[in-house]
């Protein structure tokens, strides 16, 4: 009976609920769905993109663009010269201008190169780059008109042509469409290249002194004038003369790859047959593996691609995994190379005692090559007691945020900075007067989030960072402990000196020499011991023969020739 009452209870509970809900039906739903453009997507999220706060967006406004004429001027063979200018127009108002002496964009595709969210050259292209996505300047055309309402200005100009065109240009953000306030033809001005010029609502910081002073040291062969807010103007010369070589493009390689992208490129290519398909699509497969492959997914080697089933997919993938597949190609991979970090790096921090640099043989990670280098910056005017200042990089660019979720800052903290000589407490970054530049560059990097701000610590990316480390690491503590020793050398040759008068007297007495001539040539063989000769150091060998690497022991106080710090001058 109770039981009875009681579902009774629940039934009637339950239809009154039915009855009071105000709920939307499927119906009034369905009138509120519909396609959401990305622009009107980004314009709400746009902290996904680095615009989370004034001081980063100024930041990276200057960032997008400055990056962009990087690329463009590499591509293209350039040397870049490099003009950066911020100006206050406002209480937090900037007005940003980026020229570059690159390619520049044609007339048809500066609008929506502008003026579309992914609009790019870059994306469809397994090659090392500093843009992907076909993101970052668009992205900064949104920030610019959502804060100030401002349209994006552009000047562009191709090499050889006379004419250039000036541009102004809104993201009609609902269609993610470019809206085209002005457009003519633009004569005077630089012979070839982009000017950029926008307006936004941001707060300066030195960051953006950081960044490009960083991106000069990662990009030696580029030239870049900044004019700060205040007026300052500082430039970061070229300390190479040479641009890296062109990173070639690759093949998306079978390790690592999923259904979907497996599926997408079988319904693209142009091959009839399977085993042709895998030797055109994809990286390292041969004529060979190609059988291999099918042979282990029980395929027809003759089976159109196009005519795959999901199943058959699926075996394809695991065979593709299973089957023994060369490494990708390497060429694909351009560091900075020991020789030019090394000379970038003596010629941005001239007052430093000691540099060293490494530069890993490329790994491969889900079938993406990629390569770390470090390089480290020793003593000078570093300050002593604070942590090590680490330089992130990823392909070249700095990165200047979120460096807790960053594989680099993992694998500072987990490297024993003791065993080389440098304090460290517990495991936490390296402290003593020091720069620790970690530099991942690949075909893909593995960024933990759309503003490219750190890069994920997957174990594998991790590994090899630690190991680029502990082989500068043991550089330098061979450095240290010789330093050391010729402290300790020169303790007690100043002892030594100190009492070289009544040493001088003894002498003389047992000898009966003459005490003044003892005492001199005394003083000048102390002298000439305090004049060490250099050969510090006998530490354990170490490394896995897997880098390259180069050293400065720089003299005491003796600056490098080539130095050539970032001049700067006070308008
Ligand atoms: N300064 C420039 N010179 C030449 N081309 C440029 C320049 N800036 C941008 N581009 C072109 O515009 C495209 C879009 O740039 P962007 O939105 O930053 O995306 P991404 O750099 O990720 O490709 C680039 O892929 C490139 O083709
Ligand atoms: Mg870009």
């Amino acid at each position: 009976m109770l039981r009875t009452i009681f579902v009774l209870n629940r039934c009637v509970l339950m239809a009154e609920r039915t009855a009071v809900r105000k709920g939307m039906s499927a119906e009034e739903m369905a009138k509120e769905q519909r396609e959401i453009s990305i622009s009107e997507f980004f314009e709400k999220n746009k902290h996904l993109l680095g615009f989370d706060n004034p001081t980063k967006a100024l930041l990276v406004v200057v960032k997008e663009a400055t990056d962009n004429s990087l690329d463009a001027c590499q591509d293209a063979e350039i040397l870049p010269d490099i003009i950066v200018k911020i100006k206050s127009i406002g209480e937090d108002k900037f007005r940003v201008s980026v020229q570059d002496n690159g390619p520049g964009i044609v007339k048809e595709q500066i609008p929506r190169v502008f003026g579309k969210l992914l609009y790019g050259s870059k994306f469809h292209h397994l090659r090392q780059n500093r843009g992907q996505q076909g993101i970052g300047i668009s992205a900064c055309v949104l920030y610019s008109q959502l804060t100030t309402g401002s349209p994006m200005r552009i000047w562009s100009k191709t090499e050889g042509s006379k004419k250039g065109y000036h541009y102004e240009i809104f993201i009609n953000t609902s269609k993610n469409e470019p809206e085209i306030v002005k457009e003519e033809e633009w004569v005077d001005g630089f012979d070839h290249g982009v000017r950029l010029e926008m307006d936004v609502t941001a707060r300066y910081r030195k960051w953006v002194e950081d960044y490009l002073k960083q991106t000069s040291v990662s990009n030696p062969f580029a030239k870049i004038i900044y004019t700060a807010p205040d007026g300052t103007k500082t430039t970061y010369a070229r300390s190479i003369d040479k641009l890296p070589r062109q990173a070639k493009e690759m093949r998306p390689h079978p390790y690592g790859l999923e259904w979907g992208s497996l599926y997408r490129i079988s319904q693209a290519t142009q091959s009839r047959g399977l085993a042709g398909f895998l030797v055109n699509e994809f990286s390292s497969v041969g004529a060979t593996t190609a059988k291999e492959i099918c042979k282990v997914a029980r395929l027809d080697p003759n089976l159109n691609p196009k005519t795959l089933e999901r199943e058959q997919i699926e075996k394809l993938l695991g065979a593709m995994q299973k089957v023994k597949v060369q490494r990708p190609p390497t060429e694909c991979v351009v560091p900075i190379g020991t020789e030019d970090l090394e000379k970038s790096l003596k010629s941005e921090y001239p007052n430093s005692e000691f540099i060293t640099v490494r530069s890993r043989n490329p790994e491969v990670y889900r079938g993406f090559p990629f390569a770390i280098e470090v390089g480290i910056v020793y003593g000078g005017d570093l300050p002593q007691n604070e942590a090590a200042q680490l330089q992130r990089f990823a392909n070249r660019v700095p990165l200047l945020y979120q460096a807790g979720a960053c594989a680099t800052v993992e694998a500072v903290k987990e490297t024993d900075w003791k065993r080389y000589g440098v304090q460290q407490s517990g495991s936490s970054l390296p402290v003593g007067p020091m720069i620790l530049l970690i530099h991942m560059c690949g075909v893909w990097v593995p960024f933990v989030s759309e503003s490219k701000e750190a890069i994920a610590p997957y174990p594998e990316i991790v590994k090899e960072m630690k190991l680029a480390i502990q082989d500068a690491g043991r550089e330098l503590s061979r450095y240290l402990s010789g330093k050391r020793r010729k402290g300790e050398a020169k303790r007690r040759m100043l002892i030594f000196e100190r009492y070289s008068t009544e040493v001088a007297e003894a002498l003389a007495n047992l000898t009966k020499g003459d005490k003044s001539d003892i005492e001199k040539k005394l003083k000048s063989m102390i002298a000439e011991k305090m004049t060490f000769d250099d050969t510090a150091g006998n530490e354990e060998a170490g490394g896995d023969g897997q880098s390259d690497g180069k050293t400065t022991p720089v003299k005491e106080k003796t600056k490098p020739a080539t130095a050539k710090p970032a001049d700067v001058e006070k308008k």
